[in-house]
């Protein structure tokens, strides 16, 4: 099967627009961190604006409080996450890199949500396993978008952190038509990250807690997907 992450200039034209047209001024200053991250060295793999502005549409549908990430990279996604909550409302969102955290901190100072947000540093299984045992208060929304090979790990840990009506999104759910591909899925030649992805799609399917559905979305990032489900 063909592999589609380059994408289409039509759909990059599109993107464009649709982000010109939608955001406010305001908003538009978020773009920024793209700038800071690139300065950092840190990969261009946020999530795109129009999924960014996705996710804090999310957030204030679900009335969430308490956000969840994981996988925090230079903080844009939760920056999105942060303004969307209530007052009183915090994200905490993991990173295991000490570098992209420090840059997301820097982040979320520049953007005004630096109050809002905690940035804990570790691989995200150690965390949340912490979070399990400390017996934390539930989490309405959870964006998990860190090592693909843990997507499964990283829901069945989300529900256990989760109360009836949870959200739970996963990005990077469709990578190029990998998770259908047998030749990315193989055990032997395949990688890991397609295996991880198709597993938590069909955990997401097959969950007794869980209705879910996965959307594909064409970006400037190439073909892709969102998994989002909502917790019984
Ligand atoms: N959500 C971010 C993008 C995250 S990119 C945004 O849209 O702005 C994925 C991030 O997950 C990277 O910063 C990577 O360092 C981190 N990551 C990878 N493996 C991890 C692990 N085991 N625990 C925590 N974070 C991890
Ligand atoms: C990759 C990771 C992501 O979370 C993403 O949105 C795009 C690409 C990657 O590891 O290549
Ligand atoms: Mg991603």
């Amino acid at each position: 099967m063909t592999r589609h992450f380059h994408p289409d200039p039509a759909w990059v034209a599109v993107e464009d627009w649709l982000s010109q047209t939608l955001f406010s001024p305001e908003e538009e200053e978020t773009g920024s961190i793209f700038d800071r991250n690139k300065a950092g060295g840190l990969p261009p793999i946020d999530v795109v604006p129009t999924a960014g502005k996705f996710l804090f549409l999310l957030a204030k549908i679900a009335g969430a409080r308490r956000v969840l990430e994981v996988g925090t990279l230079g903080g844009y996604s939760s920056t999105w996450l942060a303004r969307a909550l209530p007052s009183g409302g915090t994200v905490v969102t993991l990173e295991i890199d000490p570098h992209h955290a420090e840059v997301a901190r820097e982040n979320h100072v520049l953007a005004g949500v630096g109050d809002l947000v905690e940035v804990v540093v570790g691989p995200a299984i150690d965390s949340l396993l912490a979070f399990k045992a400390e017996g934390v208060e539930p989490f309405d929304l959870v964006f998990i978008d860190a090592d693909k090979r843990n997507n499964a790990n990283y829901v069945r840990l989300a529900v256990d952190l989760a109360r009836p009506g949870t959200v739970i999104v996963v990005d990077n759910a469709v990578r190029g038509g990998a998770i259908i591909d047998p030749n990315a899925l193989d055990l032997e030649h395949g990688d890991n990250d397609a295996r991880g992805t198709r597993e938590v799609l069909e955990l997401l399917g097959s969950h007794p807690r869980l209705d879910a559905t996965a959307l594909q979305l064409v970006s400037s990032k190439g073909w892709d997907g969102i998994a989002v489900a909502v917790v019984r």
